[in-house]
């Protein structure tokens, strides 16, 4: 799902079409900054150990095990502070924490200015328990349960966001039933088909997220909120989907949205103060993406709003997105310890790992393509086609399709997949009842274990049978 392309069929460097495929980096060694959190470095006077906030990992493989998610804190804050300095004042930064969720997070967000978008009681406890208050929280989702919007609203959450004319009436009966009036957004789906997978899309019609704009819905949705005491309408929501490059889906999706605010000055007299365009900005997985940085994407949905505004005399609301992949995705890296390794003749290498689709399915779920290198020290030997697997009993578990990796690759080498910050341990499993691993963070030739690894005791504990 990421744009690079990729030939059909074997793919060993021998057999591969000419032209067709870049084939490896001139040197394997090399790290892109792209991709790789950015206190990432290979330490040429120590044999070419990588290291990561001022630690090396195989330092932090003794100490925590592998695998293990490694994020850089550093570069959390920085790409939160990027993000928030982008869209100045007059404008909200929630960071989407299903894109990955702990309480240092959250207090890390806290500390730098962001909002917080959460989607389910757990999100919500998660937060609300490392101190984010709760007017800086935005509840999301398709299915909320009576007892979440309950405890959101008792929580006092500056808005939830209402996804369907259910939630409308339900939200408005508890609200009015706690003696509160709740501030919401109406998520509206625009009609745009976004550029990236189909299941991480969300605008076009035929899909459960938010009230079609099409056949007057959204409309309708607005006129119904807008006669409910338990609610305070003030804005309306639109996320198209994740991992996008291409802005012309944010400039279509504003310009509807910024439609059905005039449609509303124009029917109730009312204009809307707030307008949330979603998150959905893509990173680079591989050397061959080219994310754009917050202050592009900030300057481009600020002129895009102002411009519909403007078009349409109306005041311009007050701007939010809910960046999650872009500011977490970046800073982390699994690492794995290699296993077993499988030449297979004319093909490629497959290399084992002692993680694999419990700690990152989305290689399985959307064809996901991600890089890896050898990080335990640096290796001149030729590349070698490998797929890197893990030690799960299912053939699609695939964590890295087609990479070079050191032909001289052997057991005991350590390797990292960048980018895995979003959406590798929030969607981990323990298929397998293989544990999930823990996340350390890495900051000043520190490390810190801020969600600990699970172990066979969690597991057991949960087995009342
Ligand atoms: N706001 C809303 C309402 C969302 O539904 C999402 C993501 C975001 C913000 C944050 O999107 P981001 O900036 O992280 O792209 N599991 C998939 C991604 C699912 C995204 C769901 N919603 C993946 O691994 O690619």
């Amino acid at each position: 799902m990421s744009r690079s392309a990729h030939p059909a069929g074997p793919r060993h460097a021998d057999v591969l079409p000419e032209g067709h495929y870049s084939g490896p980096a001139a040197d394997l060694n090399e790290l892109d900054s792209k991709v790789w959190a950015q206190t990432v470095t290979r330490d040429d006077d120590a044999n070419g150990v990588v290291t990561v906030g001022g630690i090396d990992v195989k330092t932090l493989a003794e100490r925590h095990g592998t695998p293990a998610y490694v994020l850089d804190e550093d570069d959390f804050r920085q790409r939160a502070r990027a993000w928030r300095t982008a869209f100045g004042h007059d404008a909200d930064v929630f960071y989407a924490g299903k894109a990955f969720l702990s309480r240092a997070v959250v207090r890390w967000l806290h500390e730098e200015g962001l909002n917080l978008d959460v989607c389910s009681g757990g999100e919500l406890a998660t937060a609300l328990s490392a101190g984010m208050p709760a007017d800086r929280i935005a509840f999301h989702g398709n299915n909320k349960s009576t007892d979440e919007i309950e405890r959101a609203i008792r929580a006092g959450v500056g808005r939830i966001v209402l996804d369907s004319f259910q939630e409308i009436v339900r939200v408005a009966h508890i609200a009015q039933s706690l003696g509160k009036r709740q501030r919401v957004q109406i998520r509206i789906t625009v009609g745009v088909e976004a550029h990236t997978h189909e299941f991480i899309a969300t605008a076009h019609e035929d899909q459960k997220f938010g009230i079609p704009l099409a056949g007057g819905q959204a409309a309708e949705a607005v006129r119904r909120a807008l006669q409910l005491d338990g609610l305070e309408l003030i804005g309306i929501h639109s996320h198209i989907g994740s991992q996008i490059f291409d802005m012309s889906g944010f400039e279509v999706a504003a310009h509807r949205v910024v439609g059905l605010l005039k449609d509303i000055r124009d029917e109730h007299g009312i204009e809307l103060p707030e307008i949330d365009l979603g998150g959905g900005l893509g990173i680079a997985y591989t050397s061959d993406d080219d994310p754009r940085e917050p202050h592009e994407i900030a300057k481009a949905l600020t002129e895009i709003v102002t411009r519909e505004c403007d078009s349409a005399r109306l005041r311009t609301p007050r701007i939010s997105v809910e960046p999650g992949r872009a500011i977490v995705g970046p800073t982390a890296f699994t690492l794995y310890e290699v296993g077993t390794i499988k030449p297979l003749d004319g093909l490629r290498t497959y290399v084992s790992v002692d993680g694999g689709m419990s700690d990152n399915i989305r290689t399985a779920l959307y064809d996901a393509e991600y890089s890896v290198a050898l990080v335990s020290r640096r290796s001149d030997a030729e590349p070698m086609l490998a797929r890197v697997v893990g030690k799960h009993c299912e053939s699609g578990d695939i964590v890295v399709k087609d990479a070079f990796l050191p032909g001289d690759l052997a057991p005991g080498d350590l390797i990292a997949v960048p980018a895995t910050g979003a959406y590798c341990r929030s969607m981990a499993s323990n298929y397998n009842h293989v544990l999930r691993p823990p996340v350390v963070a890495v900051k000043d030739g520190e490390s810190r274990v801020i969600v600990r690894r699970e172990t066979e005791e969690d597991l057991l504990r949960l087995d009342v049978g």
